[in-house]
Formats: structure tokens, sequence, C-alpha cells
């Protein structure tokens, strides 16, 4: 969407945290080009500029879908920032299955996905790998979103803030200052994860202070003012503005609610 000078509508900082807001959906694997095509056209429809202006609008479709919604996006002048949900690090070579930063950069992605609870645990993700591709997606020109969160046994046993703690210092420690405050991290619990029960808002902003901590002490206050911190797990229409609502998160990622346009646009509006 455009303004009525057909200038593109960007989202307002939000003056409490000096940052702009970001609400991003993340499809999984679901939806495919032509149903990826009819929920972003529908969910243009629905959405008002005041909606751009309020947050960044960022889709995260599975890699098949992302050349139709590039030309969707850009021939009708859409205000959806692309993302993509993963990547490899490596620039190009005999990696088959895999597809590079680059190769996003090149379809117009912004934003990609980087250590995804699911990719942690169901394809063996560890810290050391997210980090190579937190760093590719930078070298690409594009924002990374780290996602970090405990398991449930991890919250039982008390170790939360120590999950946060190795996770988010494993993927910056070798990231230049001079960028990381464009980096944005999702705290995503595991347990929260998909389950229906979301983490309280005092929980959720809890991990974001803790998040942001972790950063200032590795790197400085200054970029850790800068970096963007998401919530997500079961967000819905009913739960999104008292989140959105907490100065310590900068937005949402958001899983099922986000694949009817329906729902992601009223979680939105909300
Ligand atoms: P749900 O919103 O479906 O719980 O998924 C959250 C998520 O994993 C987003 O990355």
């Amino acid at each position: 969407m455009v303004s009525k000078k057909g200038e593109a509508l960007l989202p307002k900082v939000n003056a409490r945290t000096g940052r702009t807001r970001l609400i991003a959906a993340n499809w999984k694997m679901n939806l495919n080009h032509l149903e990826a095509i009819q929920v972003v056209q529908k969910l243009h429809f629905k959405l008002r500029a005041s909606d751009y202006e309020y947050c960044e609008i960022s889709i995260h479709p599975p890699f098949v879908d992302l050349r139709s919604l590039q030309l969707l996006i850009d021939s009708d002048r859409m205000n959806f920032s692309l993302g993509a949900q993963n990547c490899y690090f490596e620039a190009k070579g005999a990696f088959t299955g895999e597809v590079s930063a680059q190769m996003l950069a090149k379809l117009g992605v912004r934003n990609v996905i980087v250590g995804h609870s699911e990719r942690r645990s169901i394809f063996k993700e560890d810290d050391e790998l997210i980090a190579k591709k937190v760093k590719a997606v930078f070298d690409s020109q594009m924002i990374p979103i780290l996602c970090v969160g405990e398991t449930a046994d991890e919250r039982g046993n008390g170790q939360s803030a120590e999950v946060l703690s190795r996770q988010v210092s494993a993927a910056i420690r070798s990231v230049s200052p001079d960028v990381l405050g464009n980096l944005v991290v999702a705290y995503e619990p595991v347990w929260a994860i998909g389950s229906g029960t979301p983490a309280s808002v005092q929980d959720a902003s809890e991990g974001g202070d803790i998040i942001r901590g972790v950063i200032e002490s590795i790197k400085s206050k200054e970029v850790s003012q800068a970096v963007r911190i998401l919530y997500g797990g079961s967000v819905t229409s009913a739960n999104s503005r008292e989140f959105l609502e907490s100065s310590s998160l900068d937005g949402l990622l958001v899983g099922g609610a986000s694949l009817d346009p329906d729902d992601f646009a009223a979680l939105i509006e909300a």
C-alpha cells in the first residue's frame, strides 16, 4: 500500500522505545504458491494504511512461494516485507537441498528467520551452525530474525535465563557491532509454540529483558537498545495487544494465526 502521494508507507518509530515494531508471519511448511498468492491478496485487501504505519509486516512463506510473492508484492506495490524461514551459510556449491542467503537476497527477501526451535530440534541445528547463518544473512544485507527459547524441561529446571544467554551469545559473538543493532531476536519459549498456551506477558517481557541484557553485556548498551525483540508462541488476535503493549517487546512472530488472512489481519488490528 502507498500513501496518497504514492510513497510507500513506513512504520512509525514507537515513541516509548525508539524502535519500529515488526509483526512477522512464519507460515512454516504450509500454503503452496497459489494459496500464498490468495492469502497475501486477501491480507492486503483487509489491512488499512494505519496498520502499515503501526508496524512492519513480514511474510515468511516456504521457499517455493517466494518468487510468486515477490512479483505480487512488487507489481501491486504492497507494503509487506518478504521473508524466509531459513537459509544455508555457504554462498553456493555442493549442498543438495539448501538455499543460500545470497539467493534469498536476490529475490528481494528482507528478513530471514534463523535458528527456529523446529530447526534446532527436528533438523539438529546447533548454536555454531546458527551463528554462521546469522553472519551469512547480515553479509547479504538482510536482517536475521534469530529465534531463541527454552524447552518446558529447561524452564522447569530454572534454566531459562541460562539457555537464552547461551543461544544469544553464541549467535552474535562474531557479528560486527556496526550491523548488530539491526538484528531481530524472537523469544519463542518452545513450550508455548503451537500449544495454545502462550507465555504470560510478564514472562515474555522478562525473556525480552534477559536477551537485551545479554546483548548489552557482550556488545554495548547502544547496540542492545537498537535490537528489536519479538515474542512468539500461541499468539492470536485475542492476546496480541497485551504483548505489543510491553515496552520490553517490539513485535510478534506468529505461526498458526498467520495462515488465515482474516485471523492475521485481526491480530494486527487488535
Ligand atoms: P504458533 O504461533 O503457531 O504457536 O507458532 C509460533 C512460531 O513457532 C512462530 O515461529
